[in-house]
């Protein structure tokens, strides 16, 4: 069975009950806790800053993988290391020197990755594999929970999947938005380890159960 580790995030929590919030995704399996930070600007939202890692690090023993929707997002790269980000992904096209970002976040003693929307191109990342710890496919456009999942990311998906083979590195391949029991088998099989559900996990009534049917569609053969 190939890997598949889940990262339930936390834009579609009771922010009143946060830490709860997360103990009952971390005791229900999840692998992660996926954390959106928007800025009002790149994406026409805004959420969380360093605070909220820093609350949610002392909530939990999972790694806390911090999704970037920002422009410039160079400037929290010492401040999210500090409140204890375990994974650092950003938009390049919200920023120019995305080599020395990608290393800066590896110095910092993150994993480095890069997210692309629905039209960037696979190609944008390419000249940084060598940087690369995680490449995140939108399979929705970022800024808001409970969108419906492209149906066109499918084939970007295995497309991905060729391009980290051929790097020869370990690459994490994550996608996010729209991920529930009804599509997470489409982008697993299509190449993808990591999946971020939002509204189908603290979204629902019982994240746990909810966790455990995304895994249980993975495993199903289709
Ligand atoms: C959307 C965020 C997602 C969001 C996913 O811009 O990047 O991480 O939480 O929410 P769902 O799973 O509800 O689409
Ligand atoms: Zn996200």
């Amino acid at each position: 069975m190939a890997t598949v580790r889940l990262a339930p995030s936390i834009l579609s929590a009771d922010l009143g009950r946060l830490a709860e919030e997360i103990a009952r995704v971390e005791q229900g399996g999840a692998d992660l806790i996926h954390v959106d930070v928007m800025d009002g600007q790149y994406v026409p939202n805004l959420t969380f800053g360093a605070g909220l890692i820093a609350a949610a690090r002392r909530a939990t023993q999972l790694p806390l993988d911090v999704h970037l929707m920002v422009e410039g997002p160079e400037r929290y790269l010492e401040p999210f290391a500090d409140a204890g980000a375990a994974i650092f992904t950003f938009h390049p096209d919200a920023t120019r020197h995305v080599q020395r970002h990608l290393a800066r976040a590896r110095e910092l003693g993150m994993r480095a990755g890069l997210a692309l929307n629905p039209a960037s191109p696979l190609e944008w990342v390419e000249p940084a594999l060598d940087d690369l710890d995680l490449l995140l496919l939108m399979t929705v456009n970022p800024g808001f929970g409970g969108q419906r999942y492209i149906p066109a990311s499918t084939a970007k998906i295995r497309r991905a999947r060729q391009m980290l083979a051929q790097s020869g590195r370990d690459i994490w391949l994550e996608v996010d938005g729209g991920i529930t029991p009804g599509t997470i088998a489409e982008a697993f099989h299509a190449g993808a380890d990591t999946f971020v559900a939002g509204s189908a996990v603290l979204g629902t009534a019982d994240p746990a159960a909810s966790l455990r049917a995304l895994r249980q569609r993975c495993a199903a053969t289709v």
